[in-house]
């Protein structure tokens, strides 16, 4: 029988749409709280470089006043290694950083940095916070995350949702495959897998029927869903989702 999916509801679009005015209006921790409410079961929220989203003051409000686990994304920097150890945030999911990108483009190369990766990711672990790397599902990624002594796995699951959206159908088998033998793979390495980027309610339901997959990380989708039905309406219909898919795949019609 499969455990039940886990949905962490990234808050940085509250923050993005708060920094465009420049005020303390939509408050993140306020848009946390009412996401818990509804029935998520961590917070997520992306420290990056240039604070263009969430902000030094909005992790320290979340930890000071949050309930349920926070997950700290952040850049393997000198600079967030020490905000997360200060901070001790329950987890942390190490993401690559580009300073003109839009969102975060790609997964970490695990491979070609394990050097630098290695003490940042032993440090954290030491500290008790959990860590995931955030990779593409290739078998040398995974292989090289579970070299590490990661607990956890987030699987790029962007490039599938693109295909869909764009209707290349044959571009999305392809990675749904990838998708799916990847997260077979890291279970079986002994890493626990977490999945996110770009999704909404069907490919969220569709992921939560692998019955590997523990955690869901889902944020821009929920803001801009929110605008249209309010954040505690988007944040049940995603938990409905995702618990219809993992119930598929607990009664075996999962693809
Ligand atoms: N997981 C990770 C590691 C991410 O970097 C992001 C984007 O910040 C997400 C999940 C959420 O992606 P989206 O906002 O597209 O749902």
């Amino acid at each position: 029988m499969s455990a039940p999916i886990r949905l962490g509801i990234n808050i940085d679009h509250v923050a993005t749409l708060r920094n465009a005015r420049g005020g303390a209006h939509p408050d993140p921790l306020k848009a946390a709280k009412l996401a818990v409410e509804a029935g998520a079961n961590n917070i997520t929220a992306h420290l990056r470089e240039d604070r263009r989203h969430i902000r030094d003051d909005d992790i320290a409000r979340l930890i000071a006043e949050l309930e349920c686990p926070l997950n700290l994304e952040m850049a393997a920097t000198t600079e967030m290694q020490a905000i997360a150890l200060k901070t001790k945030p329950h987890a942390a999911c190490l993401v690559p950083e580009k300073r003109e990108e839009r969102t975060t483009e790609g997964g970490l190369d695990v491979v070609a940095q394990h050097n630098m990766l290695a003490p940042v990711v032993a440090e954290l672990v030491d500290a008790g916070i959990r860590v995931s790397l955030f990779i593409a599902a290739e078998r040398r990624q995974i292989e090289a995350a579970s070299r590490l002594r990661s607990p956890a796995i987030e699987i790029h699951v962007g490039a599938w949702c693109d295909a869909l959206t764009e209707g290349r159908m044959d571009d999305a088998e392809a990675e749904w495959r990838c998708i799916r033998d990847g997260a077979r793979l890291a279970q079986e390495l002994g890493l626990e897998v977490h999945a996110g980027h770009g999704l909404n309610y069907e490919t969220a339901e569709r992921i939560a029927a692998l019955p590997e997959i523990v955690e869901l990380n889902i944020g821009h989708f929920i803001v801009g869903e929110a605008v249209f039905d309010g954040l505690g309406e988007s944040v049940r219909r995603m938990r409905e989702a995702m618990d219809k898919g993992r119930a598929a795949s607990v009664s075996g019609r999962a693809p």
